[in-house]
């Protein structure tokens, strides 16, 4: 099924498989089934796709959360597509500013709207006055101090560069006793830490083996098939040597350090074997694989 699709829409279905916990629940499948180690391969459709990011992401964040998104303006820090900006709009918030580094072509909440509308999602009239979307250097905010009540953000934190520095914006351009909620999927230190679980079956590798063996690997899995070839090197190689490799604990340190109080937290983690896991590497770090995180600016 995957073979058949654009390619960009190939690049968001890898991508948001193995990272929205919300998406597992809505299939039904363990994350361990998903991807990678045990030989199989799950992808979902591109219906199970969006209405997760437009759905589930947002239900399980304003679960997690509670009532704090009503009437907020809002900056969703590493949006991506925006699909989930667009399911925030059903709680109703004042308004949504998409931020990342990835530059979107002009006319691009337009054909976001359209997918929707064409997958059955009719999205609120208001869109238009609420949603909008900036690109940015990755370290800047081209906002001023206290601009936003409300800081969202969902699978990006693992491909920040510079996480002091973006943490410490978001304090600045956070109002006073504003909220950001943060969740991250997968840490880099978990089975699948690396993105890369459906190309590299040998366990942990990203933390035993130099890039040079990993674009080997990568390497041959392209020449197996072709037809994804350009998707493996061109876009999941880059996309792994991006990560930041962080853990929950060190981003729990540096929200603190950034002023923060973490007021609410919760681990998603799975059952694992753990016989492959490398001696040296801590049993939190292995066992987190992903964190919802709610930082309070004091
Ligand atoms: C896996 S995507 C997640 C997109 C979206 N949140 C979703 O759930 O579909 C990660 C996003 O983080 C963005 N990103 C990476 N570094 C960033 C930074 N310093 N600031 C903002 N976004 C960043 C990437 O460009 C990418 O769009």
């Amino acid at each position: 099924m995957i073979k058949s699709l654009p390619g960009a829409v190939r690049r968001f279905l890898a991508q948001s498989l193995i990272r929205a916990p919300a998406l597992q629940r809505l299939l039904g499948k363990s994350r361990i089934a998903v991807s990678g180690s045990n030989g199989q391969k799950f992808v979902p459709n591109l219906d199970e796709w969006i209405h997760s990011h437009y759905y589930t992401v947002v239900d399980d964040a304003a679960h997690f959360c509670g009532d704090i998104i009503r009437g907020k303006s809002i900056l969703n820090v590493g949006c991506g597509e925006m699909l989930t900006d667009f399911g925030l709009l059903r709680l109703d918030p004042h308004s949504i500013t998409g931020i990342d580094i990835s530059p979107k072509p002009p006319g691009h909440l337009e054909q976001v709207r359209a997918k929707l509308a064409g997958n059955g999602i009719q999205v609120p009239p208001s869109h238009a006055d609420k949603l909008s979307f900036v690109c940015y250097d990755g370290e800047n905010f081209p906002f001023a101090d206290g601009h936003f009540e409300l800081i969202f953000s969902w699978s990006a934190f693992e491909h920040v560069a510079n996480v002091p520095r973006v943490l410490a914006e978001i304090s600045r351009v956070l109002k006073p006793g504003g909220h950001a909620f943060v969740q991250v999927y997968p840490w880099f230190h978990c089975l699948h830490g690396s993105h890369l679980t459906d190309w590299i079956a040998e366990p942990y590798f990203q933390l035993r083996r130099p890039v040079e063996w990993v674009r080997t690997e990568l390497e041959r899995q392209a020449a197996l098939r072709p037809a994804e070839a350009d998707f493996i090197l061109g876009h999941m190689f880059p996309e792994y040597r991006s990560l930041n490799k962080k853990s929950a604990r060190q981003f729990y340190a540096e929200a603190r350090n950034a002023g923060f109080q973490v007021i609410k937290a919760k681990l998603i983690t799975y059952e694992q074997d753990l016989s492959a896991a490398p001696a040296d590497t801590d049993f939190a770090d292995l066992m987190i694989f992903g964190t919802m995180m709610l930082l309070k600016k004091p």
